[in-house]
């Protein structure tokens, strides 16, 4: 059997603009499935990066956030951006719920089995530090994600609704003027 090409390893904190690439491809692709999502439009990449940065480093200011990245000749070509929380008080989770805040493989190398690489080794992290559940939140249009993750055996849990919070009849009267 051939080894891949790619290392899976962990992303040291100090290394998180390496990320930004694979965050802005990640974008790109939600740019294009949902120009507009529940009517917001797309941000510029440097709004998106810096506020995702911003996430991120914040994250890692929990000992238990981890991120896995695949590694090609020094060169970051997937990661996957793992939090961990208390999880539901409705559901019996465990103590610990594991939240899959980013999954992205770079445009070129999508479908050759790296992203299941990396969903493998933070499932097989989890359940090492006796993690017994994981979530992951995707745009109701990334419908290939989510047979990816069917195909892994997630299920469909939730439903995030989204709007304006000026209700659809509040915003009609105000651009209609009243004698109109
Ligand atoms: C989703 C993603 C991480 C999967 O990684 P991958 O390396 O392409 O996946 P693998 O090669 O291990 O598995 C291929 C599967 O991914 C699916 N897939 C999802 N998006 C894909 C894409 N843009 N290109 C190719 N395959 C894609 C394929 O349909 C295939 O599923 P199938 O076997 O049921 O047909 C990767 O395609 C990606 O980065 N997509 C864009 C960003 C994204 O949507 N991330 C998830 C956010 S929730």
């Amino acid at each position: 059997m051939i080894a891949p090409k790619e290392t899976i390893r962990e992303l040291r904190p100090e290394e998180l603009d390496r990320l930004e690439p694979l965050w802005l491809a990640l974008q790109d692709h939600h740019g294009r499935i949902s120009p507009r999502l529940a009517g917001m439009t797309k941000r510029t990449p440097e709004q998106s990066w810096t506020r995702r940065r911003s996430k991120y480093q914040g994250w890692f200011g929990d000992a238990d956030t981890f991120v896995l990245v695949a590694e090609r000749e020094d060169e970051l070509v997937g990661y996957a951006f793992v939090t961990i929380g208390p999880g539901y008080a409705s559901w019996d989770c465990g103590d610990r719920l594991a939240e899959l805040e980013t999954l992205s493989v770079a445009p070129g190398l999508r479908g050759l089995g790296l992203g299941s690489r990396l969903l493998g080794a933070v499932r097989q992290r989890l359940a090492a530090e006796a993690i017994k559940h994981l979530v992951v939140t995707s745009a109701v249009t990334n419908v290939d994600a989510h047979s990816f993750y069917e195909r892994h055996g997630l299920v469909r849990a939730h439903v995030i609704l989204a709007g304006p919070t000026t209700p659809a009849e509040d915003q009609r009267a105000h651009q209609i003027p009243p004698d109109a």
